[in-house]
């Protein structure tokens, strides 16, 4: 008999870099800890891999085709009909000049005729997002995991947060901002790397179980891991290294 209890978790990883993407040592870890909180096994998707026809504009799906995209033949209705199975999905990509990177945001474009119409409503208060799901499953639940080169989280990611609240609802997701994370890759295999992955993985428990996070442990998990003047350092370090290589490293950045 199937568990009637089994929740599906969908991880959807869109850093171009695939496997080796710094984002996905912390997704791979809050997944953990949501996989052991609910016995589900989650299943993972590379924008990367995917074919992706870039949305027309025609508007359609709003209008005409209630909700269907007109362009036909690549993976986005596979994407789709995942997205609404899952009971957890956890979107996991790197920041791209303060915002989604490309390939993402072409993705999520197409993904347009899951929201209800905009017809001139207001929102009632600042936490509402501006769409909502044409149909979602109860309980689903969508946290963002993305990471940056740059120090100041809470600066560097408003932009993208901005995008994301009025999209889905401030309410509606939970995200951990992981700043300088190739750095903390890079030299903390030793002790802040692991301790702050144990962090995460507990986070991914807590979401699993009520759904969200606070906003004290996001806080937490989104603090940069280095002092500024070291984080200087390492990264004047690295770009020096770098620059006198004449090598091309195919996983900075
Ligand atoms: C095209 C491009 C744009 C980037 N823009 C930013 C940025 O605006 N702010 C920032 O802090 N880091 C920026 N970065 C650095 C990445 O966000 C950072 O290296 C990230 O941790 C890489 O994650 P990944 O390994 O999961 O792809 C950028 C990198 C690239 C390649």
């Amino acid at each position: 008999m199937p568990d009637k209890q089994a929740k599906k978790i969908l991880v959807i990883n869109g850093s171009p870099k695939r496997e080796k993407s710094f984002t996905m040592t912390v997704t791979r870890a809050f997944v953990e800890g949501l996989e052991q909180e609910t016995g589900s096994t989650a299943e993972y998707v590379n924008i990367s891999d995917m074919n992706v026809i870039p949305c027309r504009g025609c508007l359609s799906c709003w209008g005409r085709t209630a909700g269907e995209c007109v362009i036909k033949g690549d993976d986005i209705p596979m994407l789709k009909s995942k997205l609404e199975e899952a009971d957890f999905i956890v979107e996991s990509f790197p920041l791209f000049f303060f915002g989604l990177p490309g390939t993402m945001k072409v993705v999520t474009d197409r993904l347009l005729g899951m929201l209800s119409t905009y017809r001139g409503e207001m929102r009632s208060d600042d936490d509402e997002q501006y769409h909502r799901l044409r149909v979602q499953k109860e309980g689903q639940r969508f946290a963002v995991i993305s990471s940056c080169g740059f120090s100041e989280s809470a600066e560097v990611f408003a932009p993208l947060k901005g995008q994301i609240d009025l999209i889905l609802g401030k309410k509606g997701y939970t995200m951990i901002c992981c700043p300088e994370l190739k750095a903390l890759i890079d030299t903390g295999k030793e002790r802040k790397l692991p301790m702050y992955l144990s962090k995460i993985r507990n986070a991914g428990a807590v979401f699993a179980k009520d759904g969200t996070l606070s906003d004290e442990m996001t806080a937490e998990l989104s603090k940069p891991p280095f002092q500024p003047q070291t984080y200087r350092m390492l990264t004047e370090n690295f770009w020096k290294e770098q620059e006198g290589s004449g090598t091309h490293d195919k996983n900075s950045g």
